[in-house]
């Protein structure tokens, strides 16, 4: 999709060639900057009790006088907060894109001034919007047409508006990606295809890549992720992709991420209802691969390396047992209690692995617990991290994105529940706090590190009618990447 921006000036709907208007009103009134004859027709609308002036309300109008674009929406904003004005534009959106309509003109009403992040949320809102997963399913038919935004701006505000757009662009880009790979079927996309298609943007966007095979995995000791790739006919993949925007002796921030293809538990086989929906949970990979695409994209000056461990989870006759103990690749010895903790013992390794970069900072991102889901619901992803500052960077990247995390703890008495007879460790610590004691196990594998944990059990994707890839949480990652440039 592209997006631009255009200074208005006043009569300038009259001129304006696009397919429909999208015309976004805050506040409870008409606002009085509007050009009187597309007023004069929201006023009427409003008297005729076809809109009410309340958040969400939408209304369709055709041939509005003195508005060239043959179709005005008109949707309403609760205020003039970037979130606001996303989920009115969403609503609006919603009701354009069944229709023909290839090019859409937007105007933000009754704020004083439109800013980087509404134009940003605008731009994500629309890219949601129009994807459409096609991939399996051709009878899905085409994709929405709308294919062009422009965003109407006073010139005071043009600057920021078209940073905020280029900004959302990339985002939307990145986030689109992550959904897609992340919707294919466990029979699709394996770690073998997560390779290809990390290969396929990296070569793209201009980034060096590589992949280990099982053999170099061996060779660097990997015993805890190799143990839960080996019950699968799928080899393992380990993906390592680098965003260079500054000089190589600039520390990097590490992003990690889960790449479990398909999760069935292994020999503690999970039920089977629902247990599709483990195809999502190579999220966290899928994000890291959608945020560096939008940091190739929006070219901070910064280092960022993106590391994916990705295999199945799967039971066989060489599969990983209840009771097998493991040696990570830090020497650390596992005792693996139940094979369906399997994101954790990948995941370790792939943290010792990061330690060679002396990063900056690195984030782990994975569907890693159920009990996430129960704990914060859909709403924030969670967030574990034992540095302040980072956590506060991290809260912050959520709220600018609009793609929020909520930070839990991490105190020493969660890690009680990890002693094992038999290892250094063992992979489960019980039902309390499962969130927390999975990421008390990640923590025993970040002593070098500056390191923070996102749990996107439940953000990731969306169960039910609407089941799909969120391409959460690519906002917040890219947001996070950006503020650390300097
Ligand atoms: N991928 C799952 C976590 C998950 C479950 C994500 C449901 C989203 C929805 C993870 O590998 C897993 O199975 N975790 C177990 C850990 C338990 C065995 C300690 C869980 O959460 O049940
Ligand atoms: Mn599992
Ligand atoms: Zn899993």
């Amino acid at each position: 999709m592209d997006f631009q921006t255009q200074v208005m000036a006043p009569g300038a709907t009259a001129k304006l060639a696009a397919d429909a208007l999208l015309l976004v009103l805050v506040g409870d009134a008409v606002p009085a900057t509007l050009d009187a004859p597309l007023a004069d027709s929201v006023a009427e609308a409003v008297k005729l009790g076809d809109l009410a002036l309340k958040a969400g309300k939408t209304a369709y109008l055709r041939q509005v006088p003195g508005v060239k674009a043959p179709r005005v929406v008109v949707a309403v904003a609760k205020n003039g907060s970037a979130r606001a004005v996303k989920a009115a534009g969403a609503a609006g959106i919603a009701v354009v894109k069944g229709l023909g309509v290839k090019h859409l003109a937007v105007l933000v009403a009754g704020v004083d001034a439109v800013g980087a992040a509404q134009a940003e949320a605008l731009a994500t809102a629309a890219a949601d919007a129009v994807y459409l997963y096609r991939t399996t399913k051709p009878s899905a038919g085409d994709a929405p047409a709308l294919a062009k935004l422009t965003l109407l701006v006073a010139k005071a505000d043009a600057a920021e508006a078209a940073a905020g757009l280029a900004r959302g662009a990339a985002i939307a880009e990145g986030v689109t990606l992550a959904r897609e790979l992340a919707n294919r079927p466990g029979n699709h996309c394996t770690p073998t295809l997560l390779a290809a298609e990390a290969r396929k943007m990296a070569k793209a966007q201009g980034l060096k890549i590589e992949v280990l095979d099982r053999k170099q995995l061996e060779a660097l000791g990997m015993g805890s992720f190799l143990a839960v790739a080996q019950g699968s006919d799928e080899p393992p993949k380990f993906i390592v992709m680098h965003y260079q925007g500054a000089a190589k002796t600039v520390a990097p921030l590490v992003l990690v991420g889960k790449g479990i293809t398909f999760d069935s538990g292994g020999i503690s086989l999970k039920p089977g209802e629902g247990m599709d929906e483990m195809k999502f949970d190579m999220g966290g990979a899928a994000s890291v691969v959608g945020t560096l695409r939008a940091v190739a994209q929006l070219k901070p000056k910064l280092n960022v390396i993106g590391v994916i461990a990705a295999c199945e989870n799967m039971p066989s006759g060489r599969a990983l047992k209840p009771g097998d103990v493991v040696t990570s690749m830090s020497g650390q010895t596992i005792e693996v209690l139940n094979t369906d903790a399997e994101g954790r013992l990948i995941l370790c390794d792939a943290l010792t692995y990061v330690e060679r970069f002396k990063p900056a900072a690195v984030v782990d991102i994975a569907t890693l617990t159920g009990a996430c889901v129960v704990a914060l619901g859909a709403v924030h992803s969670g967030m574990f991290s034992p540095d302040d500052a980072l956590a506060d960077d991290l809260l912050a990247a959520g709220h600018a994105a609009l793609d929020t995390c909520w930070r839990m703890p991490l105190d020493e008495e969660y890690d009680e529940g990890l002693k094992s007879n038999f290892a250094d460790m063992a992979n489960i610590g019980g039902r309390p706090g499962g969130a927390i004691t999975a990421a008390m196990f990640l923590k025993r594998f970040t002593a070098k590190l500056r390191w923070a944990h996102l749990d996107i059990a439940a953000t990731a994707w969306k169960s039910g009618a609407a089941k799909g890839a969120t391409g959460r949480p690519v906002g917040l990652l890219t947001h996070w990447v950006l503020s650390q440039a300097r």
